[in-house]
């Protein structure tokens, strides 16, 4: 199991899931990660998509038949994001896309599209949330950009109502960590 719960000043009810899509925890992903999660209240998930390497989606259309996924490996993760208030993203750019564990889990929302439109629930997930899409990128372009769009579509049937994005480049020469704290 490698979702990890830490409760940090639990006095606010809010729940936040962050889906960690790098390899390591002790680079530019990670330090991004921990400069947001000093200033965001309540619980905290952190469920990292490499250690857990789910299953990719293969459109077996189980999820046409029942109102969830018939894979069992992320039913933890399912249950954890409905719940949240807040999502987070946070991942490095990976040849303009996600790194493919963190696409495979992304994919595997796809039950969600299933209950919209499909079976016609609406809104497919009842907690509505923010979501927060974090990237870190090598070059100085906007790459993260590219990121921004796949997931569009994405929180839409997660019943996110409110989406904030920062974009960190240029890990490959030098990042500005305290203007990025400022900009968090
Ligand atoms: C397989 C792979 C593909 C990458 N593709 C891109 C890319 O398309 N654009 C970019 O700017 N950086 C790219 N990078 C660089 C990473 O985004 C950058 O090194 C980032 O800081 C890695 O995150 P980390 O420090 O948390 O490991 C790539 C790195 C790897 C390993």
């Amino acid at each position: 199991m490698s979702a990890i719960t830490a409760t940090n000043k639990p006095l606010s009810p809010e729940r936040t899931v962050v889906l960690f899509g790098a390899p390591h925890t002790d680079g530019a992903t990670g330090t991004l990660l921990n400069l947001y999660l000093s200033s965001c209240e309540g619980a905290v998930t952190v469920i990292d998509c490499f250690k857990r390497a789910v299953a990719p989606c293969d459109d077996c259309r189980g999820c046409h038949r029942v109102t969830r996924c018939v894979k069992r490996d992320m039913d933890d993760v399912y249950e954890a994001v409905e719940q949240a208030d807040r999502l987070v993203l946070v991942a490095p750019v990976y040849n303009r896309s996600f790194p493919a564990p963190m696409k495979a889990m992304l994919d595997r929302f796809q039950c969600y599209w299933a209950r919209r439109f499909v079976h016609g629930i609406r809104p497919p997930i009842e907690t509505p949330k923010t979501a927060v899409l974090l990237t870190v990128c090598g070059s100085d372009r906007a790459d993260g950009a590219h990121l921004e769009a796949q997931v569009a579509p994405l929180f839409t049937v997660l019943h996110v109502t409110e989406t904030k994005v920062l974009h960190v480049g240029g890990t490959d020469t030098a990042v500005d960590w305290d203007a990025v704290a400022e900009k968090l």
